[in-house]
Parts: C-alpha cells; sequence; structure tokens
C-alpha cells in the first residue's frame, strides 16, 4: 500500500491549554534499552485532558501527583505517536515512565547511539521518540536532567545547562544532575554519554562572567578541537560587539559526533556537531573547511539567543530562527574576513541552489503555510532566502535603526514562542516606518524579476531608469501585489569613473537606494556629464534584493563595469553575466551544430582583473569561477543536460588557452615555502594558485599535469593536496588509480577526510562514473547509516553532471534504488536524495519521463517513509 501523507497548515495554529513550568527527567541509559522517567509539573486554568506526542516508546506507568492512573484514565494511540491523559485537574503533577531503544534507531532522530556514545537529536521532532512529551516549540519549561549509567562505558555524562551534581551508584554505575535555568522548549534538550575527552578553554563575558568553554571528542581527536575553540571565542565576542548579545551560562559544551543528519545543532549549552563540522587540522582539512567550521559554530552559538532565548511559535516559523541566523552568521564571517568576498560566496549559494528551488515544484515561500514533516523544510528558501529578506530590512531602516530594533527584539521576545510578524512589527515600530508591503516577500514562493531600462539624455545630462517587477509566468506573472524591492546603484562615466548621485523621483529615500515598491517605477538620475557618450549604471549593487535582473546593458558596458566598478560586488558580478552569455551562446551552436563563438574581449577583460593590483587573490579567484550548472540551466528549457555542460567546459578550455601564460606565472608566483596558517590571506592565495592549476588542467598537457602529480606528493597542507587530487581525478590511467588509492591510504583514520575523497570521486567527470560510485559501495570505506558517508557518495553522484546524465536511465534507476534502500534505513536521509530529482521538469522530454518515472517508482515502494513521500508528491504534483 502507498504511504499516505498528512498535511497540516499554518493557519490551524491554537495555544497549547497547559503549562509546564518543570520537566524532571532521569533516564537509566542502556543502549539496548534505555529507561526514562519523565515528571512534568503542570497547570492550566480549568484542568482537563492532557494530549502528549510519544513515538516508538514502550510505556510502563503512568502516576498522577504520586497515585498510579488507572487504566480508563489514559488512552495510548501508538499508531497516531499519542497519549492522552484525561480529566487532569488544574494543577497536578504527572510522572510517566517509558522507554526506547537508542542501538535499533537508525534513524538518528531522539536518542541514538553512534561510535559508542548515546546521542540526542531533537529538533524537530525527536524529543517524542525520547519520552511522551507536547512536542510543540512554544511549550516552554525548565528542565532538570539526571542521568544513570555504567561509569566503565560512559565515564562523560552531559545535558544542558550547568553541572549541578555527580556521585557513585551501586554495582559501577554514577549520576550526574544537569539544571538549566532558562526555560526552554524540548527541542532543545540535549544528553551525551559516553568515553569523550575535551579540549578546554575560557571566555570572560562584557559584564566580567568566566564561560568554561569545551569541545568534546573521541580520544583520537583531541588534536583537531583547536580551530573550533578559536572560533568559539570568536563568535562570542563578536555577538557582544555587533549585537549586544551576552553568553548566559556558566558552561558552553561542544560534542562531536560522526553519524549526524544535519551540520550542527544548537541545543541549550550543549551543542551537537557533525565531526565533520567541527574537527579541523592542517594535515587533514582544507582552508574552505575551516571556514564552514568558523562558520556552523558561530550560527549554533548564535542562535542562543535568535532561536533559543526567542523561539518559535510553530514550525512554519523556522525562518524566524534560521534565517535570522544565517543573517547573523553571514554578518560574522563578513566582518571577520572580507565583506565583499563573503556577499560573493553567499549569492552563488543563491544562484546555484535557492533560485532553481525556488523555480521548481519544490518552491515555497520563507513561511510556507501546509507542511506534512517539517524536516523538509529546513531548505536553502527558509534559510537563505529568509536571511536575503532580513537583510533588505537591514538596507531599507539602515544599520542605527535595525540595531535598534533587534535590541528591543531580544528585550519584548526574551524568554517567549514568536513569529515573523511578531518581528517585523518590532521593527516598524523602532523603525516608524511601515513594513505592510514588505511583509509580502514571507509568503510569496518564487524569485521575482526585475527589469531596468534606460533612456539618456545628452542634451540634459539626466539618466531615466525605467524599472519594472513580475514574477515567472507559472508564479503568478504581474497578478501579484507588488513588492518592495531595495534596489542599490551607482553610476559610472563613460571612463570609468564613479559619478555622484543625485537621484530624484519616486520613492527615492537613500541617495543611492531605489526602492521598487510598484510594478513600474521612473528614476531620473539628473546633473550627470552632458554629452553622446551616455554613463553607466551600477544596479543592485552589493546584490541589494534577491532578483532575477534583466538590465538592457552592452557588453562593452559590461567590460567597463567588470574593470572599474568600485562595487566589488557588482565588478564581479559583471564578469559572471558575461561568461553566462558566452557559455549559453556556445550551448546553443552546439545544440545547432553550428561553429562556436570565441569571446577575445572576455579572455582579456579577465587577464587584466588578474593583473590588477587592487584586487586580493580570494577576489581574483572568484573571477575565476565562472556560473555554475544550476545557475546556467535556468536560461536552457528545455534543458540538455550534456550539452551545457560541454559549453561550459569548452568556455573554460577557451579562456585556459588564452591566458595559459598568465595562469602559469600566477601558479609559480602564488607558491611559499611559509608555514601552514589558516587566515584570509593565505586561504586567497592558495585558493587561487589552485585555482589557476585547474583552469590549466583543462588543457591535459602532460606538462600542466605533471605540475598536479608534483604538487600531489609534496603538498604540505590538504588544501594543497586535496586540490591536485581533485584535478588528478579528472583523468584516467593507472596513475590516477595509484594516487587516489595512496589517498585513501594516508587517510583511512580520518573519516572526515574518506568523505571528501568519496565526493571527489563521486564527482569526477572522468568516463564511468556509474560503475565508479557502484564500486566504491563495495569498498570498505562505505557505511550506508553514516549520512555524512551516503551524501558524500549517492549525494554526490546526483550532481555530478556528465556522468549521472549521460549513464541515462541506467543512471536514474541506481539512484532511485539507493533512495530507497537509504530511506528504510534513515528518511532524513533518503528526502534529501529524492529531493535532488525535484528538477525533472527542466529537462528535455526523454530525461523528464525517466526521472519522472524514477520519482514514481520510489512513492510506490512498499513502506516508504512519510517524510520521503512529501518530497515525492510535491515533486511530482500536477504531473
Ligand atoms: N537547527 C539547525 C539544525 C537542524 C537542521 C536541526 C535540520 C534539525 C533539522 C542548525 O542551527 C542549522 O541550521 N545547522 C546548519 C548549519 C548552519 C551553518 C547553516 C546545518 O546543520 O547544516
Ligand atoms: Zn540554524
Amino acid at each position: 500500500m502507498a504511504t499516505s501523507v498528512t498535511t497540516l497548515k499554518r493557519d490551524d495554529y491554537r495555544p497549547f491549554p497547559w503549562q509546564i513550568s518543570h520537566v524532571r527527567l532521569e533516564f537509566e541509559l542502556d543502549p539496548a534499552c534505555t529507561r526514562v522517567q519523565n515528571q512534568l509539573e503542570l497547570s492550566s486554568p480549568t484542568g482537563g485532558d492532557l494530549v502528549l506526542d510519544g513515538r516508538a516508546l514502550e510505556l510502563e506507568g503512568i502516576w498522577l501527583d504520586d497515585q498510579p492512573l488507572p487504566v480508563g484514565r489514559w488512552t495510548h494511540e501508538p499508531e497516531h505517536d499519542r497519549l492522552t491523559l484525561h480529566a487532569l485537574p488544574p494543577r497536578c503533577t504527572v510522572r510517566i515512565v517509558s522507554s526506547c531503544r537508542p542501538e535499533a534507531n537508525t534513524a538518528l532522530e531522539g536518542l541514538y547511539w553512534s561510535g559508542g556514545k548515546l546521542v540526542t537529536q531533537c529538533e524537530a521532532h525527536g524529543y517524542r521518540c525520547i519520552t511522551f512529551h507536547p512536542d510543540r516549540p512554544d511549550v516552554l519549561s525548565r528542565y532538570t536532567v539526571t542521568l544513570r549509567a555504567s561509569r566503565e562505558r560512559f565515564p562523560v555524562l552531559l545535558s544542558n545547562g550547568d553541572p549541578v551534581s555527580a556521585r557513585e551508584l551501586p554495582e559501577g554505575r554514577h549520576e550526574a544532575v544537569w539544571q538549566d535555568p532558562h526555560p526552554k522548549p524540548c527541542y532543545l534538550f540535549a544528553l551525551v554519554a559516553g568515553a569523550l575527552e575535551y579540549q578546554e578553554d575560557h571566555f570572560t563575558t562584557a559584564s566580567g562572567r568566566d564561560v568554561c568553554l569545551r569541545v568534546y571528542v573521541e580520544e583520537h581527536n583531541l588534536g583537531k578541537c583547536q580551530h573550533a575553540l578559536e572560533s568559539l571565542k570568536l563568535s562570542m565576542a563578536w555577538d557582544e560587539k555587533a549585537w549586544g548579545r551576552e553568553y548566559d551560562l556558566a558552561r558552553f559544551n561542544i560534542v562531536a559526533v560522526a553519524d549526524f543528519n544535519a551540520g550542527a545543532m544548537e541545543n541549550k549549552g550543549l551543542n551537537i556537531f557533525n565531526a565533520s563540522a567541527v574537527l579541523a587540522s592542517p594535515d587533514t582539512t582544507i582552508d574552505d573547511r575551516f571556514l564552514y567550521i568558523e562558520r556552523v559554530v558561530a550560527h549554533e552559538y548564535f542562535h542562543n539567543w535568535s532561536g533559543n532565548r526567542v523561539t518559535l511559535r510553530d514550525w512554519f516559523e523556522l525562518t524566524l530562527k534560521e534565517g535570522l541566523t544565517i543573517f547573523r552568521d553571514q554578518e560574522f564571517t563578513a566582518d571577520t574576513h572580507s565583506r565583499p568576498m563573503k556577499r560573493i560566496d553567499d549569492v552563488q549559494t543563491l544562484r546555484e541552489r535557492q533560485f532553481p528551488e525556488d523555480a521548481g515544484p519544490l518552491a515555497h515561500p520563507i513561511r510556507p503555510s501546509a507542511v506534512a514533516d517539517i524536516d523538509n523544510f529546513y531548505t536553502v528558501t527558509i534559510y537563505e532566502k529568509g536571511a536575503e529578506v532580513l537583510r533588505m530590512l537591514h538596507t531599507l531602516v539602515g544599520p542605527e535603526a535595525w540595531r535598534a530594533s533587534m535590541d528591543e527584539y531580544f528585550r519584548r521576545f526574551d524568554g517567549r514562542a514568536i513569529s515573523c510578524d511578531d518581528c517585523l512589527d518590532v521593527i516598524q515600530d523602532v523603525s516608524g516606518r511601515s513594513l505592510e508591503q514588505f511583509r509580502r516577500w514571507y509568503d510569496r514562493a518564487g524569485t521575482p524579476r526585475v527589469s531596468c531600462r534606460r533612456e539618456w539624455n545628452g542634451d540634459t545630462g539626466e539618466l531615466t531608469l525605467i524599472f519594472s517587477q513580475s514574477m515567472a509566468a507559472h508564479q503568478g506573472g504581474t497578478s501579484l501585489p507588488p513588492l518592495l524591492i531595495p534596489v542599490r546603484l551607482g553610476v559610472l562615466s563613460p571612463e570609468g569613473e564613479e559619478l555622484p548621485l543625485p537621484v530624484s523621483g519616486d520613492g527615492v529615500q537613500q541617495p543611492d537606494l531605489v526602492e521598487l515598491d510598484r510594478d513600474d517605477l521612473r528614476v531620473i538620475l539628473k546633473s550627470l556629464p552632458r554629452g553622446t557618450a551616455a554613463p553607466v549604471p551600477s544596479l543592485l549593487r552589493q546584490y541589494s534584493a534577491p532578483v532575477l535582473l534583466e538590465d538592457d546593458l552592452k557588453d562593452s558596458e559590461r567590460l567597463l563595469l567588470m574593470a572599474h566598478d568600485s562595487d566589488p560586488f557588482n565588478r564581479w558580478d559583471a564578469g559572471q553575466r558575461l561568461a553566462s552569455d558566452w557559455i549559453l551562446g556556445v550551448e546553443q551552436a552546439l545544440r545547432e551544430q553550428r561553429p562556436v563563438p570565441a569571446n577575445p574581449e572576455y579572455s582579456r577583460a579577465l587577464g587584466k582583473v588578474l593583473a590588477d593590483g587592487r584586487l586580493d587573490p580570494m577576489m581574483k579567484s572568484a573571477f575565476l569561477t565562472l556560473p555554475g550548472f544550476e545557475a546556467l540551466a535556468r536560461h536552457c528549457r528545455p534543458l540538455d543536460p550534456l550539452t551545457l555542460f560541454d559549453a561550459r567546459r569548452h568556455v573554460i578550455r577557451e579562456l585556459a588557452s588564452d591566458l595559459r601564460g598568465q595562469l602559469l606565472e600566477l601558479y609559480h608566483t602564488l607558491a611559499s615555502d611559509a608555514a601552514w596558517r589558516f587566515d584570509f590571506a593565505e586561504h586567497g592565495r592558495r585558493t587561487l594558485r589552485n585555482a589557476c592549476l585547474g583552469w590549466l588542467s583543462r588543457l591535459d598537457e602532460e606538462e600542466i599535469l605533471q605540475l598536479a602529480r608534483d604538487q600531489y606528493w609534496s603538498a604540505g597542507n590538504m588544501s594543497d593536496r586535496q586540490a591536485a587530487l581533485a584535478l588528478i581525478a579528472e583523468q584516467t590511467g593507472d596513475w590516477v588509480d595509484e594516487i587516489t588509492t595512496d589517498f585513501h591510504q594516508r587517510f583511512r583514520g580520518h573519516a572526515e577526510v574518506v568523505d571528501s575523497w568519496l565526493g571527489i570521486l563521486a564527482r569526477s567527470s572522468a568516463p564511468g562514473g556509474l560503475e565508479r560510485v557502484q564500486r566504491l559501495q563495495t569498498h570498505e570505506a562505505w557505511q550506508p547509516a553514516n549520512p555524512n558517508r551516503v551524501r558524500a557518495l549517492v549525494g554526490a553522484f546526483a550532481s555530478n553532471v556528465s556522468q549521472f546524465h549521460g549513464a541515462g536511465e541506467a543512471a536514474s534507476r541506481w539512484y532511485a534504488e539507493q533512495t530507497v534502500a537509504i530511506s528504510a534505513i534513515n528518511a532524513y536521509v533518503g528526502a534529501g536524495l529524492a529531493r535532488s530529482l525535484g528538477n525533472w521538469r527542466r529537462y528535455q522530454p526523454d530525461r523528464a519521463a525517466m526521472l519522472r518515472a524514477s520519482l514514481e517508482w520510489i512513492r510506490a515502494s512498499e513502506g516508504l517513509p512519510a517524510k520521503v513521500a512529501e518530497v515525492c508528491d510535491l515533486a511530482l504534483k500536477d504531473a
């Protein structure tokens, strides 16, 4: 029988009728069967029925005010994950004893067993797999947690808040009691038990309190904690300075876990991390991963205020905490390293991942109105577009009003569970500007299009910009009410100098900011130098809104911006647009079997960028990152993936050939013997150097491949070694196998590195990709129950354009089988795999039919978890 899916609606929200002031949990920890006693202090104005959630729990007994609750006063409906206690008095204490089976829990939500440790993951609905409780974020309680376990097997016992007592028990057992003074929703509960070592540090808060910081790991990973601790201290200091947020407990613990569905989790005072998001060392970790770890540590730490102290009314409001915390971690990284580079990185994520999601059947607003399983909505839209929406608000009200709004936000809502509307109300109150129109962003799926046409009057020196906005036809076209879209802009003289901007016209509040608040808007830039040569507008500077911009700039004008724009983002983006147009032109020519267009102007412009002394190496490397497959695919309907892939590769090869000498020289001059150090300058140097080698390697010249081999064997750090490996893995031959095998041998003891290795092989465009990943499933490294391994091998293969699509039906059938098999082990990971098939409609008819059939086959499979079924249903709707 096909799985059925039940959808909940945001409008159906009702407050929970009970208050639970205190939760006292006592655990008898055992991997096979853990017993949990759960005591709830309850009150409600009238008393009545209490409905609790509970899943896969063995119920052992219920007491009301210390008396056994007779059968008949309660109803347990395991098939509905529900326990109802009937006719309770207005104030009472309920005690429930139940047990769960951590070892049998492969879903990795609730209490589970990972690498000899017992750990929890409760967000979004894992707590109900631990004990009976109203598993919803608007029920806030104080927690006291008692943990008991064998001292030998579980010497370390951790939970939220502060440790209050510990003692020995008979029969080799021991006990630890933890107390969290801050009321919290149950999704922030956590415990960890196992043989762990830790590295410790301290932080003194702005008001002078000492906080003990610890990173707990397995002993062999003790040498990989330093970077996370440094990142934590940086984050704590930044949040005090930039947002006035101080930490509120005496302890902050981080634990690294090998089997983990997400990247990391912000449990109060006890963050639990996927080992790959916390462990780092120069020998085993690439620069980008150092940066990622710093960012994840910051993100989870920032949740302590944006998410934990101020939490969610219900899960439809997820972007309230995730969008805001992403915005906060973006700003942290921008302040810590480079603002323009961070903006470029984030816009790449938007274009490569969020825009495609927003253009396909899985599109949804940042605040969805109907959801079956909230786990399917931890999406780039809720996260990254959610952050963009807050960034626009920041732009519209300005930094001072923004800071004042956020101070008031945390003051007003501390200890409460609120909605996005509450957040907007504060910003409106404090800034004094109406946000009625702006609110539409919260309910609108799809990426808005903004077009801008120009009229130049050389006699008066007036440049008129005629803006309009619309949605894609299938998402409402022009029939929807207009959004408020902030468009930051500047204007350059025909020689490339920045011109002053006295902007006037409707909707202009800040001189360089147009507020596009209607379908069509005319803005006049006055007092520009007169003459026939028109000045060049630089539109959407800093990428001030998450929209698709269609302007009427000529290539020569884009080249001018690429060379001279004072806004680094737009300078880069002009290059992106030129490259995109070229690749798409090549794609069309290949399809029509015409000679492909050349583009010497672009090569020349790129050569000048690489030689520009004002640009840092990281920025130059961004110019060497051409628009990716997903961003380009938007322009191809229907999409012929192999031709687009070839077109992109052709352009890189042309550029590499034109710039060969310069790239090679850069590669050599950027070499360094200095000891490895993670900082922005060194990171940039290595990134640019490896980008040069990457492009050169596309020429398939023996001389260049020898450079890659030399770099692999002599690398003094993981960034250089792994970059070389990735290029080599694109080649074929015994020598390639020798190197890929060497890499595995060297690093087989480092799980995160083995993941990277699998990922590189799964993404390689060398022929035989499907056979390669199938063969790797017989390798000792393959672990289908480990989410990192599954995503590194199976997940990565879905993004391997040439090999996945090149293998045709065999690949999509294999991928569907994997999705079903993995779903039976871990539905969260399975749903993620299914998601990659979501964009099937955009392909050529034959391919689309094949991918659709795969989705239908998954959907029809016996016992498919509802989480995965929902993704299939969304992807197939109206098909
Ligand atoms: N609260 C989430 C973790 C989470 C994700 C729980 C999905 C349940 C389901 C956490 O704050 C988060 O967003 N982590 C990100 C990393 C972050 C840097 C974007 C993650 O896990 O990828
Ligand atoms: Zn988060």
